[in-house]
Protein backbone atom coordinates (compact mmCIF):
# COMPACT_ATOMS: atom_id res chain seq x y z
CA UNK A 1 0.00 0.00 0.00
CA UNK A 2 1.60 3.11 -0.96
CA UNK A 3 0.81 6.61 -2.53
CA UNK A 4 -0.35 6.58 -5.94
CA UNK A 5 2.51 7.00 -7.65
CA UNK A 6 0.39 9.79 -10.18
CA UNK A 7 0.71 11.82 -6.83
CA UNK A 8 4.57 12.01 -6.89
CA UNK A 9 4.53 12.80 -10.51
CA UNK A 10 2.27 15.58 -10.03
CA UNK A 11 4.19 17.07 -7.38
CA UNK A 12 7.28 17.12 -9.61
CA UNK A 13 5.61 18.88 -12.11
CA UNK A 14 4.12 21.33 -9.52
CA UNK A 15 6.80 22.06 -6.78
CA UNK A 16 10.45 22.87 -7.12
CA UNK A 17 12.40 20.28 -5.82
CA UNK A 18 13.53 22.40 -2.50
CA UNK A 19 9.56 22.39 -1.70
CA UNK A 20 9.04 21.02 1.87
CA UNK A 21 6.17 18.35 2.02
CA UNK A 22 3.85 16.78 4.74
CA UNK A 23 3.05 13.36 4.31
CA UNK A 24 0.15 12.01 6.66
CA UNK A 25 0.07 8.28 6.38
CA UNK A 26 3.47 6.69 5.89
CA UNK A 27 5.09 4.01 4.24
CA UNK A 28 7.58 2.95 1.35
CA UNK A 29 6.17 5.80 -0.84
CA UNK A 30 7.32 8.39 1.58
CA UNK A 31 10.96 6.99 0.82
CA UNK A 32 10.21 7.54 -2.34
CA UNK A 33 8.85 10.86 -2.48
CA UNK A 34 11.86 11.85 -0.21
CA UNK A 35 14.53 10.44 -2.98
CA UNK A 36 13.08 13.33 -5.36
CA UNK A 37 12.56 15.87 -2.54
CA UNK A 38 14.86 15.59 0.76
CA UNK A 39 17.80 15.04 -1.70
CA UNK A 40 17.14 17.92 -3.63
CA UNK A 41 17.08 20.71 -0.58
CA UNK A 42 13.26 19.94 0.03
CA UNK A 43 12.38 18.04 3.18
CA UNK A 44 9.79 14.94 3.40
CA UNK A 45 7.98 15.13 6.93
CA UNK A 46 5.64 12.24 7.17
CA UNK A 47 2.52 11.69 10.16
CA UNK A 48 2.55 8.10 11.32
CA UNK A 49 0.97 6.19 14.05
CA UNK A 50 2.66 2.42 13.25
CA UNK A 51 6.24 1.46 14.24
CA UNK A 52 6.39 -0.77 11.85
CA UNK A 53 6.30 2.57 9.13
CA UNK A 54 8.19 4.83 10.97
CA UNK A 55 11.72 5.74 10.37
CA UNK A 56 12.09 3.57 7.26
CA UNK A 57 13.82 6.27 5.39
CA UNK A 58 16.90 8.46 7.38
CA UNK A 59 15.43 11.82 4.51
CA UNK A 60 12.21 11.84 6.16
CA UNK A 61 11.73 13.41 9.15
CA UNK A 62 8.73 11.39 10.86
CA UNK A 63 6.18 12.42 13.66
CA UNK A 64 4.76 9.45 15.90
CA UNK A 65 1.74 9.70 16.49
CA UNK A 66 -0.81 7.47 17.78
CA UNK A 67 -4.08 6.92 16.69
CA UNK A 68 -7.44 7.57 19.62
CA UNK A 69 -10.79 7.15 19.13
CA UNK A 70 -12.28 10.05 17.06
CA UNK A 71 -16.00 10.50 15.99
CA UNK A 72 -17.34 13.66 13.98
CA UNK A 73 -21.34 14.09 13.03
CA UNK A 74 -20.23 14.75 9.08
CA UNK A 75 -17.46 12.07 8.97
CA UNK A 76 -19.25 9.30 10.22
CA UNK A 77 -17.01 6.69 8.78
CA UNK A 78 -14.28 7.51 10.62
CA UNK A 79 -13.70 6.14 14.37
CA UNK A 80 -10.01 6.82 14.84
CA UNK A 81 -7.58 9.54 14.17
CA UNK A 82 -3.31 10.66 15.08
CA UNK A 83 -3.55 11.98 18.51
CA UNK A 84 -3.56 15.71 17.84
CA UNK A 85 -1.71 16.57 21.20
CA UNK A 86 1.28 14.89 19.26
CA UNK A 87 0.43 17.04 16.02
CA UNK A 88 1.09 21.10 16.43
CA UNK A 89 3.17 24.13 16.02
CA UNK A 90 3.82 22.66 12.25
CA UNK A 91 5.03 24.77 9.72
CA UNK A 92 3.46 26.03 6.36
CA UNK A 93 4.35 23.08 4.32
CA UNK A 94 4.43 23.32 0.17
CA UNK A 95 1.84 20.13 0.24
CA UNK A 96 0.23 18.12 2.61
CA UNK A 97 -0.88 14.72 1.22
CA UNK A 98 -3.53 13.07 2.72
CA UNK A 99 -3.01 9.36 2.83
CA UNK A 100 -3.67 8.31 6.40
CA UNK A 101 -4.83 6.58 8.79
CA UNK A 102 -6.09 3.54 6.58
CA UNK A 103 -9.54 3.99 4.72
CA UNK A 104 -11.12 1.84 7.07
CA UNK A 105 -9.79 4.10 9.94
CA UNK A 106 -11.31 7.18 7.93
CA UNK A 107 -9.66 10.53 7.38
CA UNK A 108 -12.18 12.88 8.87
CA UNK A 109 -9.83 14.19 11.53
CA UNK A 110 -8.00 15.83 9.20
CA UNK A 111 -11.02 18.38 8.39
CA UNK A 112 -11.34 18.63 12.25
CA UNK A 113 -7.78 19.50 12.45
CA UNK A 114 -7.65 21.35 9.38
CA UNK A 115 -6.47 24.52 10.95
CA UNK A 116 -3.15 22.75 12.51
CA UNK A 117 -2.34 22.41 8.65
CA UNK A 118 -1.16 24.83 6.40
CA UNK A 119 -0.03 24.45 3.21
CA UNK A 120 0.14 26.08 -0.57
CA UNK A 121 -1.69 22.15 -1.68
CA UNK A 122 -3.43 19.64 -0.13
CA UNK A 123 -3.50 16.30 -2.36
CA UNK A 124 -6.27 13.50 -0.73
CA UNK A 125 -5.55 10.37 -2.44
CA UNK A 126 -8.28 7.29 -2.86
CA UNK A 127 -11.26 9.88 -3.59
CA UNK A 128 -12.40 7.15 -5.64
CA UNK A 129 -13.65 5.76 -1.97
CA UNK A 130 -16.56 8.22 -0.98
CA UNK A 131 -15.23 9.34 2.07
CA UNK A 132 -11.87 10.31 1.17
CA UNK A 133 -13.96 12.41 -1.68
CA UNK A 134 -16.02 14.16 0.57
CA UNK A 135 -13.10 14.84 2.77
CA UNK A 136 -11.76 16.84 -0.29
CA UNK A 137 -14.93 18.63 -1.01
CA UNK A 138 -15.15 19.95 2.21
CA UNK A 139 -11.76 21.26 2.82
CA UNK A 140 -12.40 22.83 -0.73
CA UNK A 141 -15.28 24.47 0.45
CA UNK A 142 -13.79 25.96 3.57
CA UNK A 143 -11.10 27.36 1.40
CA UNK A 144 -13.92 28.59 -1.52
CA UNK A 145 -12.12 26.74 -4.06
CA UNK A 146 -12.72 24.41 -6.66
CA UNK A 147 -11.00 21.17 -6.32
CA UNK A 148 -9.48 18.75 -9.48
CA UNK A 149 -9.63 15.51 -9.40
CA UNK A 150 -7.04 12.71 -11.34
CA UNK A 151 -7.11 9.19 -12.19
CA UNK A 152 -5.42 6.66 -13.99
CA UNK A 153 -8.58 4.67 -14.96
CA UNK A 154 -8.88 2.91 -11.26
CA UNK A 155 -7.71 5.27 -8.45
CA UNK A 156 -8.51 9.01 -8.03
CA UNK A 157 -6.82 11.52 -6.22
CA UNK A 158 -7.91 15.36 -5.79
CA UNK A 159 -6.26 18.85 -5.21
CA UNK A 160 -7.21 21.44 -3.38
CA UNK A 161 -5.39 24.54 -4.19
CA UNK A 162 -6.17 27.62 -1.48
CA UNK A 163 -5.65 31.02 -3.50
CA UNK A 164 -2.68 32.77 -2.33
CA UNK A 165 -3.28 35.77 -0.10
C1 LIG B 1 -2.28 4.11 2.48
S1 LIG B 1 -1.10 3.68 3.69
C2 LIG B 1 0.03 5.03 3.52
C3 LIG B 1 1.06 4.74 2.47
C4 LIG B 1 2.13 5.81 2.32
N1 LIG B 1 1.58 7.11 2.00
C5 LIG B 1 3.10 5.41 1.22
O1 LIG B 1 3.08 6.04 0.15
O2 LIG B 1 3.85 4.46 1.40
C6 LIG B 1 -1.97 4.08 5.19
C7 LIG B 1 -1.38 3.46 6.45
O3 LIG B 1 -1.21 2.05 6.22
C8 LIG B 1 0.01 1.60 6.81
N2 LIG B 1 0.89 1.12 5.75
C9 LIG B 1 1.91 1.74 5.14
N3 LIG B 1 2.48 0.96 4.20
C10 LIG B 1 1.79 -0.20 4.23
C11 LIG B 1 1.90 -1.43 3.50
N4 LIG B 1 2.83 -1.60 2.58
N5 LIG B 1 1.01 -2.40 3.78
C12 LIG B 1 0.06 -2.25 4.74
N6 LIG B 1 -0.08 -1.11 5.47
C13 LIG B 1 0.77 -0.10 5.22
C14 LIG B 1 0.60 2.79 7.58
O4 LIG B 1 0.16 2.74 8.92
C15 LIG B 1 -0.01 3.97 6.84
O5 LIG B 1 -0.11 5.11 7.66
Amino acid sequence: MKTNTDIHEYLRRKLLRSASILEIGSGPGTAELAKIFSANHGSVTAIEHDPEYLNLSEDVKYIHAPLVPYSDKYFRDATLWYDATKIFNLPRFDAIIVDGPKGSQGRGGFYTYLNNFKAGMYIFDDTHRMWEFRLAGRVADHFEVPFETYTDGLRWFSVVRPKEK
